[in-house]
């Protein structure tokens, strides 16, 4: 039995304060976490007002500040972290997350599908749903409202992920409700870090709902954070129970139709 010590942290950030968004997010993983997943813009905030207010907090990968501050602490840890960011490609300007091994590696993953006025700042990402070999394991990357398109998860189950990393800043109230089923329908442990707060820095106030959520392939939640204030929520993951075999004739990769789906 291989069990992943895996916490979700759960943040309250201060819009544009990268500084001490950075630190407080830090402090809060767990010292014995294996991996530990941050919120999505965790360093920035989240609603920006221009696609110039954007560049301006943006940062490239792997050689800015944020990513930077996050391969210190998994060397010093050797925890490996998942976080979203605001990345600078050029004149190019993606919702990210990274993967930062305590190595020093680090990989990277950018929004596929944004969210409302995402879509006037941000560039819709370009790199597919990755999944990368991790702390003994496979994680696949996913951010936020990706969640409700099936095809992400189902498309990082069918590359190998047995767990899901999944940063977000949730406005919704569905997504902590639906994991579970995200989690069944692939036999994957899916990591939903959110943040708190509110933000109301364009016409429309914003409020992040928490519920940080840990699932497991068996439809359970294995905890799950308040909708107020920042958190840390873990747990074990036993990766036997990644196991596709829902019944003796029933594989959920497998036993899937394409040639019955309007794709
Ligand atoms: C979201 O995708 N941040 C709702």
């Amino acid at each position: 039995m291989t069990v992943i010590r895996a916490a979700v942290v759960q943040t309250d950030p201060r819009f544009g304060e990268v500084e001490t968004n950075i630190a407080a997010a830090l402090a809060a993983v767990p010292g014995d976490a294996d991996l530990a997943v941050l919120p999505e813009l965790f360093a920035t905030g989240y609603q920006f007002r221009s696609r110039d207010e954007l560049a301006s907090l943006a940062e490239p990968i792997p050689d800015g500040p944020t990513c930077r501050a996050l391969a210190d602490h998994a060397a010093a840890t050797d925890t490996t972290l998942v976080a979203g960011l605001a990345e600078r490609d050029g004149d190019r300007l993606y919702n990210s997350a990274v993967l930062v091994r305590p190595d020093g590696s680090i990989e990277r993953f950018r929004k596929v599908h944004l969210f409302w006025d995402e879509k006037l700042v941000f560039d819709a990402g370009d790199l597919g749903f990755p999944v990368f070999e991790a702390c003994g394991t496979t994680v696949g990357l996913m951010v936020c409202f990706d969640w409700l398109f099936p095809e992400a998860t189902g498309s990082l189950a069918r590359r190998g992920a047995r767990i899901i990393a999944h940063p977000s800043n949730l406005v919704l109230s569905h997504c902590p409700d639906a994991m579970p089923v995200r989690a069944l329908e692939n036999r994957v442990f899916t990591l939903t870090a959110n943040r708190v707060g509110t933000e109301h820095r364009t016409g429309t106030e914003l409020r992040f709902i928490g519920r940080s959520t840990i699932c497991s392939p068996r439809f359970e939640v294995l905890g799950q954070a308040s909708p107020l204030g920042a958190e840390t929520v873990t747990a074990g993951l036993d990766l036997d129970l990644c196991d596709p075999w829902l019944s003796p004739r029933n594989h959920v990769i497998e036993d899937r139709r394409p040639d019955q789906y309007l794709i």
